[in-house]
């Protein structure tokens, strides 16, 4: 049987990985600066998240929801001091798309509404209603197409008063990425976050935060819409919620009754997947790493600006993004193959990164050596 074949690939197999950095087959090093999409959160095979996960798997892998889970309740506990929000209830799930579905499904169970407000360049991932509300045609099947979705430009508080003003009484929710990941590494303004909480406040619309990418520490604070002061009704997570175990959540405000019955899920929250996201909220805990996240992200950011070549160098923590002009269009090449460095990119020609929080000066300063011996290399090619 072959894979079905819908990845663009690099030709490299990862056989080993120890916190920012993995290894190849013929033990080649790589820094990691993608942190395997943006999920890698505490490094790769931290010693205590390998033993908390294995000696869990050695007690119970899994069982349903359909009785008690006391690690489920220890994460809640958990996540709810470090997060802030410790009047929220934790549902758990095992995707981004998956806590997206869950959180309109929600928003429209409370207020019996069928209208979502997206925003241009948004990804919230790729099942019917999150792919709907997703800004690229490309990847929405004609079934998944749906004319509830409003798309408006993103951080434009006159289209946003303005939809209000003619739909008020049908939005069901407002979802936003805090920092566009997908979309080339886009921050919401302030002003922008706090003009949808107070519209969806006066109109009993739900505010969305999605908070896939941008969330669990990364930008320097828990969510990234905390940077505006805001409260949304809902936070979607996944990404670095488990340091690469599928394990995905919302939380919810408390003014959003639960019924039975009314959200479900086999794999969700199962003890294995509450056993990693523990481990991960410890360590962030114990390694301070959302401060670490903004210190080395505000180093990283600070020296990339300097680079005369890079343009539009923006973003918060270690989320992180740049353009890069079409004469060095293989960037992001070049610091794979000769560098042995992983990055992301935004097309067209965003280079992002999302490595772990744990990222150590030494390392970001790696990656700013590398990236000069390649714009060196570059600039001598355009020369010759
Ligand atoms: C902001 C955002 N939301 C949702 C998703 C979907 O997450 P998943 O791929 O886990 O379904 C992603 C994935 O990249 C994302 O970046």
């Amino acid at each position: 049987m072959n894979l079905f074949d819908v990845y663009p690939i690099n030709n490299i197999a990862i056989t080993k990985a120890k916190g920012s950095y993995v290894w190849d087959e013929e033990g080649q090093q790589y820094l990691d600066m993608y942190g395997g999409h943006a999920v890698i959160s505490i490094g790769h095979t931290h010693p205590h998240y390998v033993q908390r996960v294995t000696e869990q798997l050695n007690k119970v892998g899994f069982y349903s929801n359909s009785i008690k889970m006391p690690l489920q309740e220890e994460l809640a506990e958990k996540l709810g001091k470090i997060s802030g929000k410790e009047d929220y209830q934790l549902f758990l799930c095992n995707s981004g798309a998956e806590a997206n579905e869950n959180a309109f499904k929600l928003a429209s169970f409370y207020n019996n509404r069928k209208k979502i407000v997206a925003f241009k360049k948004s990804f919230h991932g790729r099942t019917s209603l999150a792919v709907a509300a997703t800004d690229n045609p490309n990847i929405i099947a004609p079934v998944n197409e749906n004319e509830n979705i409003i798309f408006l430009p993103f951080n434009d508080e006159a289209a946003l008063e303005a939809c209000f003003k003619e739909n008020g009484d049908q939005i069901s929710s407002v979802i936003i990425e805090g920092i566009q990941g997908v979309g080339g590494i886009n921050e919401a303004s302030n002003s922008f976050l706090q003009k949808i909480s107070s519209l969806c406040k006066k109109h009993n619309a739900i505010f969305i935060a999605d908070s896939v990418q941008c969330g669990y520490g990364r930008s320097g604070k828990f969510f990234s819409h905390d940077y505006a002061g805001v409260d949304a009704d809902i936070y979607t997570m996944a990404k670095g919620m488990g340091n690469g175990f599928p394990v995905a959540g919302i939380i919810i405000a408390p003014h959003l009754q639960p019924k039975h019955g009314m959200l479900g899920t086999t794999f969700g929250g199962n003890h294995l997947a509450c056993a990693a996201a523990l481990a991960v909220l410890e360590v962030i805990e114990s390694e301070n790493l959302m401060k670490n996240a903004e210190t080395i992200g505000n180093y990283l950011m600070d020296e990339l600006k300097k680079i005369p070549q890079l343009q539009n160098v923006r973003g918060k923590g270690l989320m992180i993004g740049f353009d890069v002009p079409d004469e060095l269009k293989n960037l992001r090449k070049n610091l794979l193959f000769n560098q042995h460095i992983f990055t992301g990119e935004a097309k067209p020609n965003v280079i992002r990164l999302l490595p772990s929080l744990a990222l150590r000066k030494k390392d970001a300063d790696e990656f700013l050596e590398s990236i000069m011996l390649e714009l060196e290399a570059e600039s001598i090619k355009l020369k010759a």
